[in-house]
């Protein structure tokens, strides 16, 4: 039964989208697990530069079923123009499979994700904005709406009513804002039913199924291990579970068809949004990785902010997923550096951690300690095999495998396809 997880061992945008596209080639299945449009992912292929928030990147392998698993949040139009974009493109998305368990993104969520940021002020998550967490919160509240919902018109139009008598109190009375209304609500989302029901499935029935028959599953997650609203920076994660085992939730597939769990971690490290950084570089160096390193947001075109690689924090994604392999991302970035720093510990007034601290008041004021190695001062973007890499790079690899306890199986070296180390 082989499935293989493949997620963010940081805080999102390790470019997961190219790592799953580069095992969706022999993927019968690419699931996304959770998350919804506040992903973002940019595949190159060829010329083309394709930008994907929500579908997954099989999408663009006419042997691979694409499908949006039950752990996802969806905002129909989004996805609808993004199929649209495709087909524009020459790829076809009919393959395409929705969890019929998948909740909706509504407006209301949108305008309360971007109510809820402005009330808490320099409290604020920096969210994306597109109405996630509010999805997620009606969700477990039990109030959601979901993707089978839509193809039972009367019963959509009621539970929106609902829904809606209890928002407009919140935006009106608390926000101040003008109330939505529910029959307009309800038309828009019915029109989008039409063209979204060939594509809505029981998608953990046709995994199961698959993975009966041998097929091969690939369960791809958005953002990352440290966002994720168990085992992440809380309050400053988004709000569903982006490690390994929100992927057999957000699927509905068992602990024992997983094979692999891929750690996708950058050579270095970047986060959106606020929240505790310890190795964040507010200097000349930082500025050089977010240009060098085309730092910036997919989704809301934000500047990411950067530092070197956290090796407190990988070991910790390593624990907290049971991740087999790492795919070591953009290193090719750091051949633009003279010397190269990766955080083994950190050092606060109550001593060092070489354990990501369970006191997260730590992350905000703790010191990282360093290891620092010699730039490789060459280019390594034309490296196909790990003996075209330099001893210095092998060298700076295998510390991070010693580090993490965790082998290293590919490294990228560059933006193209195939500009990729098998180590
Ligand atoms: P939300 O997911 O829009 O609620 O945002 C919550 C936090 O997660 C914010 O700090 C966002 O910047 C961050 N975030 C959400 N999606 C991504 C992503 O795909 N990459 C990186 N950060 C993300």
């Amino acid at each position: 039964m082989p499935a293989t997880i493949v997620l963010g061992a940081q805080w999102g945008d390790e470019g997961k989208g190219r790592v799953t596209d580069f095992f969706a080639e022999d993927s019968d299945f690419v699931v996304r697990y959770q998350g919804g449009n506040n992903a973002g992912h940019t595949i190159i292929v060829g010329d083309q530069r394709i930008a994907l928030s929500l579908i997954p990147s099989g999408v663009l392998y006419p042997d691979c079923t694409p499908v949006i698993g039950s752990g996802c949040v969806i905002d129909p139009k989004v996805l609808l123009e993004e199929m649209d974009m495709l087909a524009g493109r020459g790829i076809d998305p009919s393959r395409l499979r929705i969890s019929a368990n998948a909740h909706l993104i509504m407006p209301y969520h949108r305008k309360l994700d971007l109510m809820l940021e402005r009330h808490l002020g320099s409290n604020r998550i920096g969210t994306t904005k597109r109405g996630i967490g509010p999805a997620y919160t009606d969700k477990f509240a039990r109030t959601g709406i979901r993707v089978q919902d839509l193809f039972d018109p009367d019963i959509f139009r009621a539970k929106v009513e609902v829904a809606l008598d209890e928002k407009n109190r919140v935006l009106t009375r608390i926000y101040n804002q003008i109330g939505l209304k529910a029959a307009e609500i309800a038309d828009e989302y019915l029109a989008y039913a039409e063209r979204l029901l060939p594509y809505v499935a029981d998608t953990a029935l046709l995994l199961w199924e698959g993975l009966e028959e041998g097929k091969k599953v690939l369960l791809e997650g958005a953002q990352g291990t440290l966002l994720d609203v168990d085992h992440g920076t809380y309050p400053f994660v988004t709000s569903s579970n982006p490690t390994a085992g929100g992927a057999l939730i957000g699927a509905g597939i068992g602990p024992g068809a997983i094979e692999e769990v891929v750690g996708v971690t950058k050579a270095y490290i970047s986060r959106v949004g606020t929240g505790p950084f310890p190795t964040e570089l507010d200097d000349e160096t930082g500025d050089r990785l977010i240009e060098l390193g085309g730092e910036y947001g997919t989704v809301t075109g934000r500047r990411r902010r950067c530092g070197w690689l956290d090796l407190v924090a990988l070991r910790y994604a390593v624990r907290v997923n049971g991740l087999t392999k790492l795919f070591i991302t953009k290193l090719d970035i750091l051949s633009n550096f003279q010397t190269i720093k990766v955080a083994v510990s950190y050092e606060s007034d109550d001593g060092a951690h070489v354990e990501f601290p369970r006191q997260h008041r730590v992350l905000y004021n703790c010191r990282p300690v360093y290891a620092t190695f010699e730039g490789w001062g060459a280019d390594i973007s034309a490296a196909r095999s790990y003996d075209d890499l330099p001893a210095s790079v092998q060298n700076y690899l295998g510390f991070i495998a010693d580090e993490a306890k965790t082998p290293i199986g590919w490294v990228s070296v560059g933006p193209e396809r195939s500009q990729l180390v098998t180590v």
